[in-house]
């Protein structure tokens, strides 16, 4: 596997550590954003995703604009240079200080997400002299087909508006003097592999655009969010998303206006797979009819597959046995939630062995927490080592 060349270089560091591979990064990074170029539409990379500074500054290199879910993340975008016109502001529960913080930064747009929101956005606006430029973050109701903790455009979920309310909305928005309404956010789920959804999706926003003309009112923005699915099964063979049917889908459903301009909210797809949670086996444990790979690398570095029950491929990339066994590939966190994966197939292991956990360069680190006491896990990338 590629990561063979960099074992030597692994050998020498103190584990856990997420180790990025700047090439796939880079690889990545052009044919997203060839596509983009190729369909006039623009890009806010979901920082939530992934907030390293050395990942955003490529990021940030290749011009996409930022995605954001909290004030410190507008500031860190500000801060590493990302133009205040590409910045975009999305989440629920939007404090007064985090909006302060995004009308002083000048962002591009807020994602609005229910009527009390505008309200304070309009309010807080006001008394800073400012004008906010808002999308709706509406909530088609469509089910993304994906994991339930991380579905979000179905009609219980919390997030957007729905569209029973939108006359209220638009009375609302008529009477707010600081807020100009300038497009609709969508963003249905993440890790979606089915393209009907996104299909539905642009269904979905064509009729609202027709309810919208209807209403005299003309959209200059559609967000369609994120949702593309990376392939965790097979990281290796397959690391990069498939853009090309993903946006001739959105290309071929979505009716687009004269001189408006379409956005993404990309996360997941652009680095899950330049990732690799790199980690040491501690110790080999006998257990009832089957064997633990103890790691030293826990829950609190790689959440994902405690809290959605997440599968990523794991890989022995020292042992030299042709002798394959099954191990539950466990952490060292005092909870039984804390393991990588069950019944998992690697060369004979032992102590001091390297494991990587492959597709963790989206909501790995940036998730990573010091429970247990224990270090946030360094960084490492490729062209360095
Ligand atoms: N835009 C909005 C408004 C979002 O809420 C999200 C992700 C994205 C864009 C980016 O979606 P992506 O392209 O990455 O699918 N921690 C979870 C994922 C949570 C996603 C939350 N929202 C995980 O590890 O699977």
């Amino acid at each position: 596997m590629q990561l063979t060349r960099f074992v030597n270089g692994f050998k020498r560091l103190e584990t856990p550590f997420y180790f990025y591979d700047l090439d796939i990064l880079d690889q990545t990074l052009r044919l997203y954003t060839k596509f983009l170029r190729k369909y006039g539409y623009q890009a806010h990379f979901a920082m939530k995703a992934n907030a390293n500074p050395r990942i955003l500054e490529m990021i940030h290199r290749s011009g996409l604009g930022a995605d954001c879910v909290s004030g410190n993340e507008v500031q860190l975008a500000l801060d590493m240079g990302f133009d205040p016109d590409t910045i975009v502001y999305a989440g629920v529960g939007k404090s007064d200080r985090e909006i302060r913080t995004a009308l002083q930064g000048g962002i591009f747009c807020f994602n609005c997400e229910s009527i009390p929101e505008i309200r304070i956005i309009n309010d807080l606006a006001s008394q800073m002299g400012k004008t906010a430029r808002i999308s709706l973050r509406l909530n088609p109701n469509i089910d993304a087909h994906t994991n339930k903790h991380i579905t979000t455009g179905r009609s219980r979920d919390k997030f957007g508006i729905s569209e029973w309310m939108l006359d209220e909305v638009l009375g609302i928005i008529a009477a707010s003097r600081n807020i100009k309404l300038i497009g609709l956010h969508f963003h249905i789920g993440s890790q979606v592999e089915d393209m009907q959804v996104f299909e539905k999706l642009c269904k979905k926003v064509n009729s609202y655009q027709k309810w919208f003309e209807q209403h005299d009112i003309h959209l200059e923005h559609i967000n369609l969010g994120g949702g593309i699915a990376v392939d965790y099964e097979n990281p290796i063979e397959n690391p990069f998303s498939p853009f090309e049917t993903y946006f001739e889908t959105i290309n071929s459903n979505l009716e687009v206006r004269k001189g408006q301009k379409v956005h993404f909210e990309p996360g997941r797809a652009l680095i899950a797979q330049s990732g690799y949670l790199i980690s040491r086996v501690l110790y080999v444990k006998i257990g009832r009819g089957k064997k633990f790979a103890i790691l030293d690398a826990g829950m609190n570095d790689l959440i994902r597959p405690a809290l959605y029950g997440a599968n990523h491929a794991i890989f022995n990339i020292t042992s030299a046995s042709q002798k394959k066994e099954v191990y539950d590939v466990v952490g060292p966190v005092c909870e039984s939630a804390d393991r990588f994966g069950l019944a998992v197939k690697l060369p004979e292991t032992g102590r001091g062995d390297l494991i990587a956990i492959c597709s963790t360069g989206a909501y790995g680190q940036v998730m990573g927490m010091r429970y247990n006491q224990r270090e946030l896990a360094q960084a490492y990338y490729s062209p360095d080592l």
